[in-house]
């Protein structure tokens, strides 16, 4: 079964918007297979923003994912990567769709509350460099069937 990492961002954290974020992903039928509240390290944070080393928003984007804690998860479900990012709203909140996590509440992309994979590949490197395998919980899900046909 695909699986996504997700991050509640510090700015998510930090605004007391934790259990609203996670919610969404619960409700929208995605499953919970792993979930730690961790301060991030510039190691960490390094090697999960590697791919932007460089970029102008770079050394901001490193230093705002390590200024608090973060909730850190894996949610699993058949299309579990695209199906978090629909949830997640586009990059930048301004442009993001009311309805989605950053459309309802953010205005800068710099603070975007969340983060999720972007493709199943990413996926597999994201939740392999958070979560060892023994951190991952395999479970069935009483409703299963109302959810998935
Ligand atoms: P994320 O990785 O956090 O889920 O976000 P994303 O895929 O939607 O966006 P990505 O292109 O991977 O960018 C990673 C994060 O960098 C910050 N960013 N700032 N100032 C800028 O132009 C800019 N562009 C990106 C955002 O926090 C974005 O989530
Ligand atoms: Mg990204």
């Amino acid at each position: 079964m695909e699986q996504t990492l997700i991050l509640v961002k510090p700015d998510g954290v930090q605004r007391g918007l934790v259990g609203e974020i996670i919610g969404r992903f619960e409700r929208r039928g995605l499953k919970l297979a792993g979930m730690k509240f961790i301060r991030m390290s510039h190691d960490l944070a390094a090697r999960h923003y590697a791919i932007h080393q460089g970029k102008p928003f770079y050394e901001g984007l490193i230093s705002y994912i390590v200024s608090g804690p973060v909730v850190a998860m894996v949610w699993e479900g058949k299309d579990a990567v695209a199906a978090a990012r629909a949830t997640m709203g586009a990059t930048n909140p301004v442009a993001a769709a009311p309805g989605t996590i950053r459309g309802d509440f953010g205005v800068e992309i710099g603070r975007n509350l969340v983060h999720g994979s972007d493709s199943p590949e990413n996926a597999v490197q994201e939740v392999n460099l958070f979560f060892g395998a023994a951190e991952l919980v395999i479970w069935e899900r009483a409703n299963e069937r109302w959810i998935r046909e």
